[in-house]
């Protein structure tokens, strides 16, 4: 291949690994296009419908993956030769089985799958659809107003967040250091409650209680269930910006990914509220995106994710922001910390001023 038609050629990149869908003599444009939506859909319900928990109990033919799924034969032969094609499916003989990378993420028995997270990428088909009027008119989707506490919206997303906080959970409790002797930890926005969860077994006689909106409340509520841990998690259902807390309460506070979609009077409103309800010498950690010097070329993955947040109408604000916005609302000495595995996001600790 001459190194112009190196240049030329475009890749997609797919689970951190570049997959060619077309060279120079398959018009780019048109196979990206084209593509980029089949693999995701194929992905996406592949999870959906067990193809790989099936799997995961080991291998089997078209014919016995369908009929144990209640699927068309053909249809699934044709999905399972696509996920075959992506690398998440092998094909000894006759059978499909699960490869490395799906073992690793997508199996139900893997020690932290993703397979939730995957799933719940099904919500955002509509909204990418409105891309073109968002660019247009500027103004993104309001994703969390207005749906039923019953709306599986809840389940697709909060399940997605527990997917991604088992991961970082380990890393992110380590860095926070607690107030000595702290019992009352409170988790604003926490979803699932795992980061609670894991910050109260590594803390003698920590409890947590999780505020967040009332559908993300209730699926959190089944996690922390789930995991035998209500004895130390409960969940509260309300509004952060404006549920009423009990002041001088708490010995901590987390607020992770929570700020990006409210704007900037929402989380003065959320901050001063934390720290009222916190004791003082109380420690508050925010962890979240922040905006970085911009790069002259994004990667994929960055600009992908900076699209979602706009069309979500969330905001990526820098942390010279938060601290202003913490030193407003009570709290002082403000600690940054990045931490190798949790890329991309920043850990702010402050302490609420006496
Ligand atoms: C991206 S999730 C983050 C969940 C968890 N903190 C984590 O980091 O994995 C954002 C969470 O904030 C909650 N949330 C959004 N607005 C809120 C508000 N005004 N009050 C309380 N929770 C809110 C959502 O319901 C959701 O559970």
């Amino acid at each position: 291949m001459t190194g112009a038609a190196r240049r030329d050629e475009r890749v997609l990149v797919i689970r951190g690994s570049a997959g060619r869908v077309a060279t120079k003599r398959a018009p780019s444009p048109a196979a990206e296009a084209f593509a980029g939506m089949a693999l995701s859909v194929a992905l996406i319900t592949g999870v959906r419908l067990g193809v790989f928990t099936r799997l995961a109990e080991g291998p089997a033919e078209a014919q016995e993956l369908a009929s144990g799924l209640g699927l068309d034969t053909r249809s699934t032969a044709l999905l399972a030769d696509s996920l075959h094609a992506l690398g998440y499916l092998t094909r000894p003989a006759d059978a499909y089985a699960l490869s490395g990378v799906a073992r690793r993420w997508l199996d139900p028995g893997a020690s932290r799958p993703v397979a939730a997270c995957v799933a719940g990428n099904v919500e955002h088909w509509d909204w990418w659809a409105a891309l073109p009027e968002i660019i247009r008119t500027g103004t993104g989707l309001d994703v969390h107003s207005g749906r039923a506490e019953t709306d599986t919206f809840w389940q697709d997303y909060i399940g997605g967040q527990y997917d991604l906080a088992r991961l970082s959970a380990p890393a992110v409790s380590r860095a926070i250091r607690l107030p000595a002797g702290a019992r009352r930890l409170l988790d604003v926005g926490g979803g699932h409650g795992w980061f609670a969860a894991e910050l109260c077994r590594r803390h003698d006689g920590l409890q947590a209680t999780v505020l967040d909106l009332p559908g993300s409340a209730e699926v959190g509520r089944r996690i922390i269930a789930e995991t035998g841990m209500d004895h130390l998690v409960r969940h509260r259902s309300g509004d952060a910006r404006s549920t009423s807390l009990e002041a001088d309460h708490y010995d901590a506070a987390l607020c992770f990914n929570l700020i990006h979609p409210l704007p900037p009077d929402d989380i003065r409103a959320l901050l001063s509220n934390v720290n009222r309800s916190l004791r003082p010498g109380g420690r508050i950690a925010v962890l979240n995106l922040f905006a970085r010097p911009r790069r002259r070329r994004p990667d994929q993955f960055s600009a992908c994710l900076s699209l979602f947040f706009h069309m979500t109408s969330a905001t990526i604000y820098t942390v010279g922001q938060l601290d202003e916005w913490l030193r407003e609302a009570g709290f002082r000495q403000s600690r940054r910390m990045t931490l190798r595995r949790v890329p991309g996001q920043t850990l702010v600790v402050a302490t609420k001023r006496a």
